[in-house]
């Protein structure tokens, strides 16, 4: 018998997005011979899908109960306490599940018997690039922390020559070329801004400049720090208190810094500090999108703005839900493909043969079965 696939509605603060929209639960219906998709009833209101859109796609609109007995459970955000609570041995579920920094939800989601997919930790592959849900958040991300930026500072972002005088370009700054950053750069310069770029792994170079920004190159040899799978390792601890000191001239000139500099499972680098900040014009701007894991400026609250010497800087956490209607149409591509990655004939099948379902799988059959979140368990028991 085919499957059930519930798409519960999100209950997380600020989440807006849905995991599944109509044409891409309408799609899986065929592909998935037989599926049936369940939506708990308003699930993407605030994405601008009403239950009348899912309904004339063939999905069933039902309350919370019934879209919790499905066997797979399509969610965006991690689940909470009572989301796990709910689910029992044999159901499935899928979305963003914060694996390195919730250890504790894998546990319970393991002694539960339920299988969990994490979007985190989809292999960067190239057979797995319709399923990587990091990069298509960061890319949105990246676009609206700078639409964010333009919209927070007192001056124009292009070069303009008008009769009552000229005005100079705003200097923009992006830490950390990643997905988002790569995307926050290409956006800035649409916007007409003068734009620079840095990352401590070299091999960005080329992809800031093919942006027409500018790459900025700091003056001591920190080495390359890129390993296999394209992730910037931690930095040891006295060039990583270096590197603050050494970007903050860079810094001084900017009239935003957008910082994006991550690295997984760790507390965010240390970027800009308290002189950096000091030493911004009036007005400057500073976005970090690296608010959620403890921030790259060192005056960054998550999820508020700050005010310090005249200089804004904003901590957003979920910039992708600001755009609720894209944000969701691209997930739901990537969480539909990983479904149907672990499916064949219309059956929910997880073959671990397969790289990409051994990588994503978090947990089954009783197990936690990714070795780093088995490490912290075993660090906290
Ligand atoms: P991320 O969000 O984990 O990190 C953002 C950026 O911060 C990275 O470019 C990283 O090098 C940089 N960073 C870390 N520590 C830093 C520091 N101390 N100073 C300055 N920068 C620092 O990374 P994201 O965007 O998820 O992916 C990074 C890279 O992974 C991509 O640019 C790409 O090369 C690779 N990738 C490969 C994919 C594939 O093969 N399918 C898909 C997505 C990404």
């Amino acid at each position: 018998m085919a499957f059930t696939i519930g798409v519960p509605r999100e209950t997380q603060q600020g989440e807006t997005r849905v995991a599944l929209i109509p044409s891409v639960a309408e799609r899986m219906r065929k592909t998935l011979d037989g599926v049936e998709v369940r939506v708990e009833e308003g699930a993407g209101a605030q994405a601008y899908h009403d239950d009348a859109a899912y309904e004339a796609a063939g999905c069933e609109t039902v309350d919370r109960d019934d879209v919790f007995a499905a066997d797979v459970l399509a969610k965006v955000a991690p689940p909470s306490s009572d989301e796990v609570a709910r689910l029992s041995e044999g159901q499935t579920i899928v979305g963003f599940l914060s694996p390195l920094d919730r250890p504790d939800t894998a546990r319970r989601l393991a002694t539960a018997g339920v299988t969990s997919l994490a979007m985190e930790l989809v292999p960067r592959i190239s057979r797995a690039q319709n399923m990587d849900a990091l990069s298509a958040m960061s890319s949105l991300g990246g676009y609206r922390a700078t639409i964010r930026a333009a919209e927070q500072l007192p001056k124009f972002f292009p070069l303009l020559t008008t009769a009552a005088g000229t005005i100079r370009p705003a200097q923009v700054l992006v830490l950390g070329a990643g997905v988002a950053g790569l995307q926050a750069i290409a956006t800035a310069k649409r916007l007409g801004a003068k734009v620079f770029g840095y990352d401590i792994r070299d091999a960005t170079q080329e992809e800031v400049e093919s942006l027409g920004a500018t790459f900025v190159e700091l003056t001591v040899d920190i080495g390359d720090q890129e390993d296999e799978g394209g992730y910037a390792k931690e930095l040891e601890k006295e060039k990583q208190e270096r590197q603050p000191e050494l970007l903050q001239p860079h810094i001084a000139d900017a009239d935003v810094v957008i910082s994006t500099a991550l690295i997984p499972g760790r507390p965010a680098p240390l970027l800009i500090n308290e002189a950096a900040v000091d030493a911004m014009d009036a007005g400057s701007v500073i976005v970090d999108l690296a608010a959620a894991n403890g921030g790259n400026c060192v005056h960054t609250e998550a999820g508020a703005t700050t005010r310090v010497s005249d200089v804004t800087i904003l901590g957003p956490t979920n910039l992708p839900a600001e755009m609720p209607v894209h944000a969701s149409q691209l997930y739901a591509k990537t969480v539909s493909s990983l479904i149907e990655a672990f499916s064949e004939d219309g059956r929910f099948t997880p073959d671990f043969d397969d790289e990409i379902v051994d990588e994503a799988c978090l947990t089954h059959a009783g197990e936690v079965r990714n070795e780093r979140v088995r490490g912290l368990l075993t660090e906290e028991a």
